[in-house]
């Protein structure tokens, strides 16, 4: 089969496309930012600085409980053991209901009621991680 000028043309922009938005696609970064700002009295996520939490530099792909010289709960360091990483999965399950999802774990947050400021945020943290 021969591929007409109007399919490549598509093929290459759809293409070009997959390399400008590659997971970007379910959230929006800079709303995201804006989410963050709830986190900010405790994490940073600029520097390796511990502050009331753990620092969140890279922390996609982490395996939980796992920032140097940061004092965990009991409750954090044993998810951890288990095998627990923060991906966009736990990520989200914690963010929703932190008391529920690790129990004991001493982040004192309610969770975030909003799908969408979860995928958002998500997105901003991800901008943030080394590619
Ligand atoms: C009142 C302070 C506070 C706020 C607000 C807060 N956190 Fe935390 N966070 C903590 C503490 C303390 C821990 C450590 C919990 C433990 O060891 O049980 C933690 C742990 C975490 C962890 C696990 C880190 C690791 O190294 O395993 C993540 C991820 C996280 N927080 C993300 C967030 C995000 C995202 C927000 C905003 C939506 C947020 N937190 C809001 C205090 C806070």
């Amino acid at each position: 089969m021969r591929m007409s000028a109007k399919m490549i043309i598509g093929l290459s922009l759809l293409s070009g496309l997959a390399v400008t938005y590659p997971a970007f696609a379910e959230g929006d970064a800079d709303k995201g930012k804006k989410v963050f700002a709830k986190c900010m009295a405790c994490h940073t996520i600029e520097e390796e600085k511990n502050r009331v939490g753990p620092h969140l530099v890279n922390i996609l792909d982490r395996k939980t409980a796992t920032v140097e010289g940061f004092k965990y709960s009991p409750a954090m360091i044993k998810a951890g053991e288990e095998g627990m990483v923060w991906d966009e999965a736990t990520l989200t399950s914690y963010l929703t209901a932190p008391k529920q999802f690790i129990p004991g774990n001493k982040m004192i947050f309610v969770g975030l009621k909003k799908p969408e400021d979860i995928s958002n945020l998500i997105a901003y943290i991800r901008s943030k991680s080394a590619q």
